[in-house]
């Protein structure tokens, strides 16, 4: 990790902005290695300076990886003139600059969104090559027979012609407006709704419940986040 200044070191950890460090130094607050911090511009190492704000270890992160539980309504977008982004939702405790939503999921569909300052990772969870399937629970306003399941799995055409990656369709609940779930390998505009409708039915409600190998918490209400742990981070990738 690159040596780096200490304003950089605490607005790059989303704690406090230059201004702020400059008071919180003026104040005595931060220590550097055991000496009090009086340069906005000192040099430190990250990863073996000991850096203390008010006595306590501020422990590096280059990263942050959240799991959002999306709610109805909010988009999945850094910034909209009309509506709440998922960005909207980050606690302050938890905001740094550069975080952006990996993946979009539409406005009124619920679940899982990855939200992190990683570009490099971001690019390996969605590029197709990766391989990192998308698991969703749908209900939907049909009954679907073998033959749609077996569509799914052969590649939906989609009304435009588009020939879907083969997906995977389980019927989790039986009843006029089936619970079923969708497992996409590809992530394409619009698409469980538009290979529910080309395949004669509606989608009622949309929730992700998967990325990779990484479920969603069951413990995160909508619009709650967590952090993601680094084990968890592998499970996303399946390495
Ligand atoms: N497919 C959709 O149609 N919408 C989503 O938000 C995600 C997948």
């Amino acid at each position: 990790m690159a040596i780096m200044r200490l304003d950089k070191f605490f607005s790059s950890q989303g704690i406090a902005t230059r201004r702020e460090v400059k008071k919180l130094m003026d104040a005595k607050a931060i220590y550097v290695n055991g000496e009090p911090a009086h340069k906005l511009d000192q040099k430190i190492d990250p990863q073996t300076d000991e850096i203390l704000l008010r006595g306590k270890r501020v422990e590096y992160r280059e990263h942050l990886y959240l799991m959002l539980n999306k709610p109805q309504g909010v988009v999945s977008a850094t910034t909209d003139r009309d509506c709440p982004t998922v960005l909207d939702l980050v606690p302050p405790e938890l905001f740094r600059p550069g975080l952006f939503p990996a993946g979009r999921l539409d406005k009124d569909t619920t679940g899982f969104v990855l939200i992190t300052d990683d570009g490099d990772f971001a690019h390996r969870m969605l590029a197709p090559k990766s391989h990192v399937p998308k698991v969703y629970q749908a209900r939907i306003n049909v009954r679907f027979t073998e033959t749609q399941i077996r569509q799914f799995a052969e590649g939906v055409v989609l009304k435009d012609g588009f020939v879907c990656l083969p997906a995977e369709l389980k019927i989790l609940e039986d009843s006029d407006q089936p619970l079923v779930e969708i497992t996409l390998h590809e992530g394409k505009y619009h698409q469980i709704k538009r290979m529910v409708a080309a395949s004669g039915g509606k989608v009622l409600a949309l929730h992700r419940v998967k990325l990779g190998g990484l479920p969603l918490d069951p413990n995160l209400a909508p619009g709650a986040m967590r952090e993601i742990l680094h084990k968890e981070l592998v499970q996303i990738l399946g390495e």
